[in-house]
């Protein structure tokens, strides 16, 4: 997405978007090490390993030593400042597993502004949670940032019941492949989704999708029409496929948009969501966050799902800090499948 269309704010900075400023500027002070940092916005290019000030704890923050950091969408949009435009220079990467140094308990953070890709975090103590005994780093990465949103979108904002037909677009996605998922959970009727290729419209059959459609489709709104129609659309995109998505809603049906790749801007007048007695609402995780008891609730629930093997983060794989821009570059060309890890330890 990007920041206009997450915060009806311009993309000016950290403070527009509803981040907070000094929490960027917390994550650089203390003692050395490696991270990747960017010194201007743009391509893959800029992302450069260095030894930096390690972060300072803080009030109502925790230090973190990390093991792995995950790569995700909202990352090459701050690495271009098209989303969050993170003062520089920065430290891009929103989420990271390790152990709390203060106890040297396993737990999993979400860093609302940047600061992952590196050897020590300082997320605030509220969006950090502790990782269960059975559930590993890797499934607990590939869970929390993509699974509550996916959860999210689906539940919170969706308002999903048992026996509804649901779509999700970039179901091989980090958020989509976990949606598909939990949708069946939940209950859901009739799952469909979208992806872009063979292999992974075969990966998503294998979590349970009734109907996989590729995103091009030339008859993209009957196909996801069939049956009935969906009662619930889950969109990442944007564009054309969220007016799809539009055409294909039964009566009382709803849009979710957890963001926009291709832009929502005059996808839909309000006139046509009353011929269809349609809803259409947004989700951001930024306001499960701002609920520690919301946050906990969710957390615990893809967590128990993870050790009883019922909701599974397919890692794509794990790339060291020189990695990354590699990685940036096959998940803009549609090449990842699940989540991408960044293991930190190695670059000395
Ligand atoms: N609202 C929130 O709080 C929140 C939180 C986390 C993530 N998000 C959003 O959720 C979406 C998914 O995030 P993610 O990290 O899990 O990424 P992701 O879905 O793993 O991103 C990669 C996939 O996106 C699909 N895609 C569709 N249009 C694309 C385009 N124009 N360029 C590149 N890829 C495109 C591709 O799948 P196909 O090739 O199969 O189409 C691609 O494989 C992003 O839009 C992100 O901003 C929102």
């Amino acid at each position: 997405m990007n920041s206009a269309d997450a915060t009806g704010a311009d993309a000016t900075g950290a403070e527009t978007t509803g981040m907070d400023t000094d929490e960027a500027e917390a994550d650089m002070g203390g003692s050395g090490m490696r991270a990747l940092v960017i010194h201007r916005y743009g391509g893959p290019e800029e992302l450069s390993i260095e030894t930096v000030p390690e972060p300072e704890a803080g009030p109502g923050r925790v230090l973190v030593d990390v093991t792995l950091a995950g790569l995700n969408y909202a990352d090459l949009e701050c690495r271009t400042g098209e989303y969050l435009r993170l003062p520089l220079p920065a430290v891009l990467g929103i989420d990271v597993v390790g152990r709390r140094r203060e106890d040297g308990r396993r737990v999993v953070a979400l860093l609302r502004a940047g600061g992952g890709y590196a050897r020590v975090a300082a997320p605030e103590a509220a969006h950090t949670v502790e990782v269960p005994d059975g559930v590993s780093d890797e499934q607990a990465l590939g869970l929390l940032e993509q699974g509550a949103t996916a959860y999210g979108a689906l539940a919170l904002a969706g308002r999903l019941r048992p026996g509804e037909a649901v779509a999700v677009t970039a179901a091989a996605g980090g958020v989509g492949h976990l949606a598909v998922q939990l949708a069946r959970e939940l209950g859901a009727g009739r799952v469909v989704a979208l992806a872009s290729t063979p292999e992974k419209r075969e990966f998503v059959r294998s979590l349970g999708a009734d109907a996989v459609f590729d995103p091009e489709d030339p008859d993209l709104a009957g196909r996801l029409g069939q049956e009935g129609g969906l009662d619930l659309f889950v969109d990442s995109v944007g564009g054309p496929v969220l007016r799809a998505g539009l055409a294909a809603l039964a009566p009382f049906g709803r849009l979710v948009s957890v963001g926009a790749r291709e832009g929502v801007e005059d996808s839909f007048t309000m006139g046509e969501l009353t011929e269809r007695s349609a809803g259409a609402q947004g989700f951001w995780l930024k306001h499960v966050l701002a609920d520690r008891k919301l946050f906990e609730d969710v957390a615990g629930h893809l967590f128990r799902l993870s050790v009883e093997r019922r909701l599974v983060a397919r890692i794509d794989r794990t790339v060291p800090l020189s990695g990354v821009a590699g990685a940036h570059r096959a998940m803009a060309a549609r090449q990842t499948v699940g989540k991408v890890l960044v293991d930190v330890r190695g670059e000395e």
